[in-house]
């Protein structure tokens, strides 16, 4: 019996990540747990958002997952030892195949990071980094104005070009020759940022990186049919299913709400 991969993102933005793992893995069945109920989980504290992730993953798991894709690069950042304790299956996060991507493209190990404030505070991706490179320089600054932005599509936006070249001025004269998208949002506003740093700067998108790091941990359980796609949601399905629906270029088929303070509650 084919088992389904599970998902979670504080919301919407782990979609960027659910169309990576889509594209790459056109037979497997994908069980996504969007938090809008409590989305942002950005500016909010690591005891917060370790708390709200493992109310997720306790709801994914109990879907049946072989493997848990921590979309949101917040939750990732602080939350991931906290979920391992939950479960023997698979527990991949954004950080560690960003942080991989970032290493193979910057040739002169000068790195930028962008993410939301809970990412950046954590500076899980310098570790990350370091401990693969301990030479490398790495600068990371936040960009929170990116995920409302990318939510109401304002990703070419000339306030969007405005915004990106105030916060990415942060990176003037430090020479990165790579940047990392720590923020699953970010990849949405990629040609506008790619236009503020120039083309000599790689972007790495921590979405597009974790499909190649599936692959490792992906048990081989194909039926060659294609891949099912079930959506939960914590709060209002009809603006989910609205960006969700920009973000993939087609309408969710099956979208539901769960009762996330009657069910969860109640078996921890
Ligand atoms: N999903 C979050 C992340 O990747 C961005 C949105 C939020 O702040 O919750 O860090």
């Amino acid at each position: 019996m084919k088992k389904p991969i599970g998902i979670f993102d504080s919301g919407v933005g782990g979609l960027t990540v659910y169309k990576s793992i889509r594209d790459n893995f056109p037979e497997e069945d994908l069980v996504y747990f969007g938090d809008t109920a409590r989305v942002p989980y950005g500016p909010k504290s690591p005891n917060t958002i370790i708390e709200y992730s493992i109310q997720n993953a306790r709801f994914l798991l109990q879907q049946n997952i072989k493997v848990l894709i921590v979309a949101c690069n917040t939750s990732s950042a602080v939350a991931i030892p906290y979920l391992q304790k939950l479960t023997d299956i698979p527990i991949i996060g954004v950080i560690e195949p960003g942080a991989e991507q970032a290493v193979i493209s910057s040739k002169n190990h000068r790195i930028g990071v962008i993410g939301t404030e809970g990412t950046i505070r954590s500076n899980a991706y310098t570790k990350a980094i370091t401990e693969m490179i301990p030479k490398a320089k790495v600068y990371s600054h936040p960009c929170p104005l990116f995920v409302p932005l990318a939510e109401e599509g304002w990703h070419e936006h000339a306030v969007a070009f405005d915004i990106a070249e105030q916060y990415l001025s942060f990176f003037h004269g430090k020479d990165i020759d790579t940047l990392v998208l720590g923020c699953t949002h970010y990849p949405l506003l990629k040609e506008t940022i790619q236009k503020v740093v120039g083309d000599k700067v790689q972007l790495v998108d921590s979405a597009e990186a974790i499909s190649d790091y599936l692959k490792r941990f992906l048990p081989e359980d194909s039926d060659g049919q294609p891949g099912t796609n079930v959506f939960y949601v914590s709060d209002n399905e009809e603006k989910f299913s609205e960006i969700a629906s920009r973000i993939l270029l087609q309408e969710l088929t099956i979208l539901k709400r769960v009762k996330l303070f009657e069910s969860w509650f109640i078996d921890r």
